[in-house]
């Protein structure tokens, strides 16, 4: 054995400092009793916020809990960062196909749907949501959000508040930088949306 590896999984919040603080200080132990270590990877975890009231565990806490932990071992310390790096960087932009109320509930269907982000679906995280035309525009009332498979559990949001929306209106579901497009499929065969790619020099390229 050469290297001792940790993933705590997604998601890590500000509150699961101690958890974070307690699993590095584990590796250690176990590290110290692997004479030829040459590294310890700590995995990914950070960066998590999907929405505003999210509080993810801040690097600083991180950076601090190696620094306690896992620097003393004087082996190369490894990790793995995706949704740290990739998750803000992207939206998935859907059109509003239908709109209709039931039980007291304003519905509006997306052209889109949970094979194009699994987030809310697979996972009940749901994404923030704007009016893509008018961001800034004040909620009017709360929505309820459908994507377009034939499930039941293919929902973006329930009671969201949010500006009027109208069939054709753009509606902008973010972050989906991250397990966005690399993990949707062609389920119940939506189709694929086409991948727009912003330059650094501010070039828009067809990535897919
Ligand atoms: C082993 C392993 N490392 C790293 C990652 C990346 O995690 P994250 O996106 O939370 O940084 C994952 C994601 O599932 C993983 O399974």
């Amino acid at each position: 054995v050469d290297t001792l590896h940790v993933h705590l999984g997604w998601g890590l919040r500000a509150v699961d400092a101690p958890l974070v603080r307690s699993t590095f200080a584990r590796l250690a132990e176990a590290a110290r009793r692997v004479p030829a270590l040459r590294a310890v990877n700590v995995g990914g975890g950070l960066g998590a916020r999907l929405q505003e009231r999210d509080r993810p565990l801040p690097l600083e806490t991180w950076v601090e809990a190696l620094a306690d932990h896992l620097a003393p071992l004087g082996v190369e310390i490894a990790c793995e960062p995706g949704t740290f790096l990739v998750a803000d960087a992207g939206l998935l932009v859907a059109q509003v196909a239908v709109t209709w109320d039931k039980n007291g509930t304003h519905w509006a269907g997306l052209d889109a749907g949970h094979a194009l982000n699994v987030y809310a679906a697979h996972y009940g995280l749901p994404l923030e949501i704007l009016h893509a035309a008018r961001p800034l525009e004040p909620p009017s009332r709360r929505w309820s959000v459908a994507g377009n498979i034939n499930e039941s559990g293919d929902v973006f949001a329930q009671d969201r508040p949010l500006p009027p929306l109208a069939e054709g209106d753009l509606v902008a579901l973010y972050p989906t930088g991250a397990y966005g497009a690399s993990m949707a499929s062609d389920h119940c065969l939506r189709g694929q949306p086409r991948e727009l790619l912003e330059e650094m020099d501010g070039r828009v390229v067809v990535a897919s």
